[in-house]
């Protein structure tokens, strides 16, 4: 299976799905990973917080020659935006990981009431000059915070990754990214398991296609060009969430599932305005 590739404007590319590891720890999550990374996932998304980057470092080690095509990815926690502080982990993530380097290093939340991000930032290019990962994006930054930090750094992101599922589609934070070219990723594609897939509109375009409901709602990520990061664990649902290329929605099925949107769709009212994770 091969999958399409997405490019930012500094011509990095990224495949146009990842896997989610939110809760695969351990040597269940290093047989989970390992066989999504057979099934033809590229792209394994990770964070320091989640506790996994050891068991996402031995799965990428086992994957012999496909490794090179991987695009491991962890993020650097709130707690440790000062920048010899953010550097150190780095550092620190690549040794639990086992590899030479990490593929994509992002800024977990902003935390703007601390407003030490444009630190953490400078760590993460200089950590990128020193190869100990190979691309540098952020993850919940508001286009604010993205402006200071190219205002005072002149570097950009390549990708940002956001909440982004049916219930909160962000189309404004999606047009902005593109205009800019850094790609979008979406976390809780799925809406982390709530009731989405059984909505009626989704169940309803889903039997016009044939397919599952969760390849329906990722292939309206994958027609508005936002990477979605879906965590299964089962072979059969890694399977499924990856064969979703050839589903080829209407017009009117996107704008159908963007009409599900509401102000208040956020999973878990995580404005990063205000909402602060360490
Ligand atoms: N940057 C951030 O701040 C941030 C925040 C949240 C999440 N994330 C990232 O985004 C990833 C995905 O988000 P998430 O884990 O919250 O939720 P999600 O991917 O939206 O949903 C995961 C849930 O959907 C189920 N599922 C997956 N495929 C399915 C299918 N084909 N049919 C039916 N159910 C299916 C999973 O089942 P199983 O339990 O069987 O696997 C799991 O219960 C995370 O793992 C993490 O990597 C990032």
């Amino acid at each position: 299976m091969t999958i399409p590739h997405l490019t930012a404007a500094d011509g990095t590319t990224l495949p146009a799905i990842g896997l989610g590891t939110y809760r695969l720890n351990g040597s269940a999550g290093v047989d989970a990973i390992g066989q999504a990374i057979r099934a033809g996932y590229r792209l394994i998304d990770s964070a320091v917080n989640y506790e996994n980057e050891g068991a996402v470092g031995r799965a990428a080690r086992s994957a012999g020659d496909v490794r090179d095509e991987l695009v491991v990815t962890s993020k650097l926690p709130g707690r440790h935006h000062r920048y010899d502080e953010a550097l150190t982990t780095i550092e620190e993530s690549v040794f639990r990981t086992g590899l030479d380097h990490v593929d994509l290093y992002l800024i977990h939340w902003p935390n703007p009431k601390v407003d030490l991000y444009v630190q953490a930032w400078r760590a993460l290019i200089e950590a990128r000059e020193r190869g100990l990962v190979r691309h540098i994006g952020l993850s919940n930054f508001l286009p604010e915070h993205i402006e200071r930090l190219v205002a005072e750094t002149g570097v950009a992101p390549v990708v940002n990754q956001i909440e982004v599922h049916p219930y909160f589609p962000q189309q404004e934070a999606i047009d902005y990214h593109r205009e800019h070219g850094i790609l979008v990723q979406g976390w809780s594609p799925l809406g982390h398991g709530n009731d989405l897939q059984q909505h009626p509109v989704v169940v309803e375009i889903a039997t016009a296609h044939d397919v599952s409901p969760a390849q329906t709602i990722l292939a309206w990520h994958v027609a508005r060009q936002v990477i979605p990061l879906p965590k299964a664990a089962s072979p059969q649902r890694q399977a499924e969430n990856l064969d979703v290329f050839g589903i080829k929605l209407t017009d009117a099925q996107v704008e159908a599932i963007t009409a599900l949107g509401r102000p208040d769709g956020r999973l878990a009212d995580q404005d990063p305005a205000v909402y602060e994770e360490f």
